[in-house]
């Protein structure tokens, strides 16, 4: 029978086999999957393995310095990257969902690219690609497989994709990584953690992304998420988060009339994404969340909780 002490064994000598003292890079996104597979190539390789965690400015509140933090407590090489300016100004005046998408999978390759350059000597690419990765290898959503395959498209192979390739997750499901994740002594937390797009705020924000949005809509998911921990409701929940609305709306505050932005919040029960129902959150919750987004975040001035279930609606709004 499948256990996650014997994966790991069996896995880890096969890693230290074949990559020996090469030099493998990965890239870290703080989700489940990079994060399991690079504690497994730790494990076998130690040092030799290079992470890069790139920070393209449209994460959750302080998730690059929280999240870099904790690898490095986790004792792996790793390297934050912050790239935000890269990312925000490639993406001005940019609404259309697609090709904002587009322009952060293009920055983040060109980023990579960079960075995996000064890995001297770097023979291997570590991927957290899991099971369903491999069977939906066309994702429909472009995840980071699609995103890549457009950019071959328009231009050359980028270097790092001419590297030999180590997936150590290949096999499994994602309860499967999870149980392996804890046998590896990673923080529940991290494992624990709900999906995010690799976009990340970029298809949350409606139209065209700015520095002050992104501000905004940190600060709303920042109150929503924490809410949905310290009520013991986040580990509940497939996935939440906020979206910026390209809205604004008539509010008052005082004697003073506002005009002001709006934000929807988004929480599903799923099992794998593709289909979701929305979660009956308590209305106790909802009215002190929209209470304290609406007092606390400069710019806001409504709330609305999406009720609709995908399909037909999708999960992100865009
Ligand atoms: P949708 O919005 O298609 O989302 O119902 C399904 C799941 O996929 C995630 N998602 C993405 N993940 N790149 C990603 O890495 C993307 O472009 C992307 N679009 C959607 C979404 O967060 C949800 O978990």
């Amino acid at each position: 029978t499948w256990t996650p002490a014997a994966f790991v064994e069996t896995t880890v000598a096969e890693l230290k086999e074949k990559i020996g003292t090469e030099k493998v890079i990965l890239g870290l996104s703080g989700g489940v999957d990079s994060t399991v597979a690079a504690m497994l190539l730790h494990r076998a390789i130690g040092k030799h393995l290079h992470c890069i965690f790139v920070n393209n400015g449209l994460l959750r509140k302080n998730e690059f310095e929280e999240v870099l933090h904790q690898y490095k407590d986790m004792g792996l090489n790793i390297k934050g990257v912050d790239a935000s300016a890269r990312f925000l100004d490639a993406l001005e005046g940019e609404s259309d969902p697609e090709k904002k998408r587009k322009i952060i999978g293009r920055v983040f390759i060109e980023v990579f690219d960079d960075e995996a350059h000064l890995v001297e000597d770097a023979k291997w690419l570590g991927q957290g690609t899991i099971y369903p990765d491999v069977i939906e290898s066309v994702s429909a959503t472009g995840g980071p497989s699609a995103t890549i395959k457009s950019h071959h498209n328009v231009g050359g192979l980028p270097d790092f994709m001419k590297l030999k390739v180590v997936e150590p997750l290949k096999m499994l499901f994602k309860d499967e990584v999870r149980r392996v994740g804890a046998s590896l002594d990673i923080p529940a937390e991290r494992l624990g953690r709900h999906p995010f797009p690799g976009p990340g705020l970029a298809i949350r924000i409606l139209g065209d992304i700015t520095r002050e949005k992104v501000a905004i809509l940190q600060e709303v998911d920042h109150i929503f998420i924490n809410g949905l921990r310290e009520w013991g409701l986040y580990d509940k929940i497939w996935q939440a988060g906020a979206m910026l609305l390209p809205v604004n709306s008539v509010g008052v505050m005082g004697d003073e009339r506002t005009y002001e932005k709006c934000v929807a919040l988004r929480a599903v029960e799923s099992t794998d994404g593709m289909t979701a129902d929305w979660v009956n959150l308590p209305y106790e919750f909802l009215q002190k969340t929209s209470n304290d987004i609406i007092n606390k975040v400069p710019g806001v001035n409504r709330v609305v909780y999406d009720i609709s279930s995908k399909p037909p609606a999708t999960i992100e709004w865009e």
